[in-house]
């Protein structure tokens, strides 16, 4: 069952690449009006900030790509930037938005996936919500072993009471979501509360220090 949900989650990916970015940038269906895309703007800003206070340098792992829209401020301060993701479609739309020689694409499974190196920080945007329970210890054991002994984890997701929902909550952890050609996809969505994420993986051996953005749409943070 979860092997299946996870193949479509994929494949929804995969069919969104092309319209993805709208989600972002608050275009088209995504577009909720001047002052609720200014707060989401808002919001935006403060993760980029705090990011550039977290600092990722050396040798990053960005897990789960996508478009690029962290690969390009992952590439600026990083030495190196590693950028896994299932989908080829959206590491294509990455490589042409990010372009630099320090970021190498690798199309992968995450589920199914060995770093075969090790680095300084480990990032990831809007996955953690997209990983089942089932499969919420594997993954963190997955970031402990690609990070260096010192090495750093920042990520940013949606807030558990974010209102901005892109998709029809089905109870438990799925959620349907439609791309713009119509077809539908069932996927696994997981909001989380800063607290109750940061005592989730406290005994996982990660302490990180998350808060919820000011306007409620995000949880972001970081920690080792
Ligand atoms: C919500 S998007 C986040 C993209 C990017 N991190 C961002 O914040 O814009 C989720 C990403 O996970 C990727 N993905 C889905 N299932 C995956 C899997 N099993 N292994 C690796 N990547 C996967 C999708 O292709 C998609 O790019």
């Amino acid at each position: 069952m979860t092997r299946d949900i996870l193949a479509e989650q994929r494949d929804y990916y995969a069919a969104r690449a092309s319209e993805y970015d709208d989600w972002w940038f608050r275009r088209g269906r995504y577009d909720n009006g001047e002052e609720a895309n200014a707060r989401w703007a808002a919001d935006v800003r403060e993760v980029e900030e705090g990011l550039v206070e977290f600092d990722p340098r050396g040798d990053v792992l960005e897990l789960a790509a996508g478009t690029g829209l962290w690969t390009r401020h992952l590439a600026r301060s990083g030495r190196r930037v590693v950028a896994v993701d299932a989908s080829a479609e959206t590491l294509a739309v990455n490589r042409g938005r990010v372009d630099v020689g320090s970021v190498d694409y690798v199309v992968a499974d995450l589920f199914d996936w060995e770093p075969a190196e090790q680095f300084d920080v480990c990032f990831f945007g809007f996955w953690l919500s997209h990983v089942p329970q089932a499969r919420f210890d594997a993954f963190w054991g997955l970031v402990r072993r690609a990070l260096r002994p010192d090495g750093r984890v920042f990520l940013v997701d949606s807030y558990a009471g974010d209102v901005a929902h892109t998709g029809e909550p089905l109870g438990g952890e799925l959620e349907r979501r439609r791309v713009a050609d119509g077809r539908e996809f069932t996927i696994v969505k997981r909001r989380w509360e800063p607290d109750a994420l940061a005592a989730r993986v406290a005994p996982l051996g990660f302490r990180l220090e998350l808060a919820k953005s000011g306007h409620g749409h995000f949880l972001y943070g970081g920690g080792a």
